[in-house]
């Protein structure tokens, strides 16, 4: 377990928490500034695809790659049998796993410079949090006998990929028959994180025509799966009492075709 002085310390995790967790908390700070669309992303997504998900598919079992402190993964326990959440980020990963032992956590929303309050992060008792597990990987790279999935939500993790078209490309082969696969994001490709060229989108090809990610994955997802639902999911992350980040991320739907329909 993290010493609080660690905890309270990564800005990261705190906001990450503050937005899977503090939907109570961010409403009395910022609903007079803001719709509250902004402050249920983690609430509508997991809503979303469990929605979509087609009773058809016999396949219990969901997987929330990037999951980051778990929000959707906890979320999703009220629908499938098995969720497991994974994650590159130890820090992460160990508040998902303390959610899963004790349903609560302490974060530490920052305030003003070093200044922070605390809020509690809870799983609600009517979840069974025993449907839960948490992998500590890299999304890139899945353990060869992670197996197949009803459901699989990417979140606001593609563009966060240093090879996105490659994790892209993994997603049909790991959902099973009439499953689905969410994919959301802001597609906000930078350069910190994503080696120019690998961005879906955001730049002129070499014809000088606009690529765009939001095209890149119809392309590449529709030989294998069919887009069934495509939305726009507003969210919200507090830096700070007085600043935020506000985005919008686009949410595509995908099913997976039966084998005739993707003509094997
Ligand atoms: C922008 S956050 C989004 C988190 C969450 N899915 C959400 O929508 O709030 C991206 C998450 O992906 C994780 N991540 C980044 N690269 C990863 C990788 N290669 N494999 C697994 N997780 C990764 C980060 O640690 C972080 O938790």
């Amino acid at each position: 377990m993290e010493s609080l002085y660690t905890r309270k310390h990564m800005a990261w995790l705190n906001q990450y928490a503050g937005m899977h967790y503090g939907e109570r908390y961010l409403q009395e700070r910022w609903s007079k500034f803001l719709p509250t669309e902004f402050f249920k992303y983690v609430a509508q997504l997991s809503k979303l695809s469990i929605h979509a998900f087609d009773e058809a598919c016999t396949n219990k079992r969901a997987l929330d790659l990037g999951c980051n402190v778990g929000g959707v993964t906890f979320n999703l326990a009220a629908k499938f049998d098995e969720v497991i959440g994974l994650d590159c980020s130890e820090g992460f990963i160990e508040v998902c796993e303390e959610l899963k032992e004790n349903g609560k956590a302490t974060i530490y929303p920052c305030e003003e410079g070093d200044l922070d309050t605390e809020m509690m992060a809870e799983i609600p008792d009517s979840m069974d949090r025993s449907r839960c597990s948490f992998i500590l990987g890299d999304a890139h790279a899945l353990p060869s006998d992670i197996g197949k999935f009803g459901c699989v939500v990417v979140s606001c993790l593609l563009d966060r990929l240093e090879n996105p078209m490659k994790m892209l490309k993994s997603l049909p082969d790991l959902v099973d028959d009439k499953g689905i696969c969410v994919v959301s994001d802001p597609y906000t490709f930078l350069e910190a994180f994503t080696p120019k060229e690998n961005w879906l989108g955001g730049y002129l090809n070499k014809d000088g025509k606009e690529v765009k990610a939001s095209n890149t994955m119809k392309q590449v997802m529709s030989d294998k799966m069919e887009l069934i639902q495509i939305e726009e999911m507003p969210f919200m992350i507090q830096d700070q009492a007085r600043v935020c980040q506000l985005a919008v991320s686009e949410v595509q739907v995908w099913k997976k075709k039966t084998c005739i329909e993707q003509g094997n």
